[in-house]
């Protein structure tokens, strides 16, 4: 670990508190000089700490940068062994991410980024990635012995955990919402989206990996959205929260991997079906052929999405996206 690391976990063990250089020295084993070099640096990269003679230096609780050592401090401790990257900046973590795992990455590889040039969505569309203001994540897994079908149920987990985790570090009663299959709402607005992206053997139809990407609008971005997602797109919080953003990716992977230890057990899904919030909606449900008419029945243990159409017969859905029937604006208007 660079020095610049070492600094960031002590400290962020100690958030709140002072720490003097003294003391620092001694437990890094590095020189006062070095001590002060790396924090000079953290503070050019934003971090608030302060500096007061005979204290020493102290990581404010105000700070809420993302960081694997800020992360690393909320993982329960079956956690330790994931390997997170956290970068200024990247085209998209999904596809950073993927390239990785062709080259052999193992699952356990976590990818965040403070900002995406190029973040991708379902369906072809752009994800707006401003920088600060959001937590961009792509997670490596290669489960083994998992169908091509299966892998929706990668996404559903995953949408199962970060509502949980939403719910826990929101500072509102209201709970998070799932529209199937991948967006999840709060007051009625899309705080995140989830793409999945993965590599399937032609030999055996087998999941080879998955990259699992989340999207989560943390705060309202400084340039505002963009005016074709200002009716839909919506932020867990309007003002600046200490800490938040570790805490809730943190959250997120605490709950995911427990999920995804018992994926074939499915308890999740209960979870997802109850937040689910389309479950007896009118809907338009749009596939890559067609747009249909249908009424939406309910969740199955798949997690495909049960629907009547007008004509009387029913399916079971594993791909394709709805929009709620009455919507002012549909939200295919969303990240394109
Ligand atoms: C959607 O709403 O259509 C899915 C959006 C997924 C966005 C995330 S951000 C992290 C990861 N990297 C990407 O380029 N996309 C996903």
């Amino acid at each position: 670990m660079q020095t610049r690391e070492k600094l960031l976990e002590l400290l962020e063990a100690h958030r709140g508190a002072y720490l003097s250089g003294e003391t620092i020295a001694r437990i890094l084993s590095l020189s006062r000089s070095a001590i002060w070099k790396a924090v000079k640096a953290l503070q050019n990269e934003g971090y608030a700490i302060a500096a007061v003679n005979n204290k020493g230096y102290c990581l404010l609780e105000q700070n809420d940068i993302i960081s694997a050592q800020g992360i690393q401090k909320y993982l329960r401790p079956q956690l330790a062994g994931l390997d997170i990257t956290v970068l200024p900046t990247v085209s998209s973590t999904n596809t950073f991410l993927r390239e990785r795992a062709g080259s052999g990455a193992p699952e356990g590889c976590i990818v965040l980024a403070n900002e995406q040039t190029k973040g991708r969505g379902r369906m072809g569309r752009n994800f707006f990635s401003p920088p600060e203001t959001g937590i961009y994540m792509s997670l490596l897994l290669r489960p083994g012995n998992c169908m091509a079908e299966q892998a929706l149920q990668i996404t559903t987990m995953a949408a199962a955990a970060m509502c949980e985790a939403i719910d826990s570090v929101s500072d509102t009663e209201e709970q998070a919402q799932i529209k199937w299959v991948n967006d999840i709402y709060l007051h009625e607005k899309k705080v995140c989206g989830i793409l999945t992206e993965g590599s399937f053997s032609l030999e055996n139809g087998m999941l080879e990996y998955a990259v699992l990407g989340l999207g989560i609008n943390i705060y309202p971005p400084k340039q505002h959205f963009p005016a074709e997602l200002k009716p839909l797109a919506g932020t867990l919080f309007q003002l600046q929260k200490n800490d938040v953003k570790n805490r809730l990716a943190a959250e997120f992977l605490n709950r995911f991997y427990d999920y995804y230890a018992r994926f074939a057990c499915s308890d999740y899904i209960e979870e997802y079906r109850r937040r689910c919030f389309v479950i007896g909606k009118q809907v338009l449900l749009q596939s890559a052929r067609q747009t249909k008419s249908a009424v939406v029945l309910d969740i199955d243990d798949r997690c495909r999405l049960l629907v009547r159409y007008e004509d009387g017969t029913e399916e079971a859905c594993s791909s394709g996206e709805i929009r709620i029937k009455g919507e002012k604006v549909y939200s295919d208007c969303l990240y394109r």
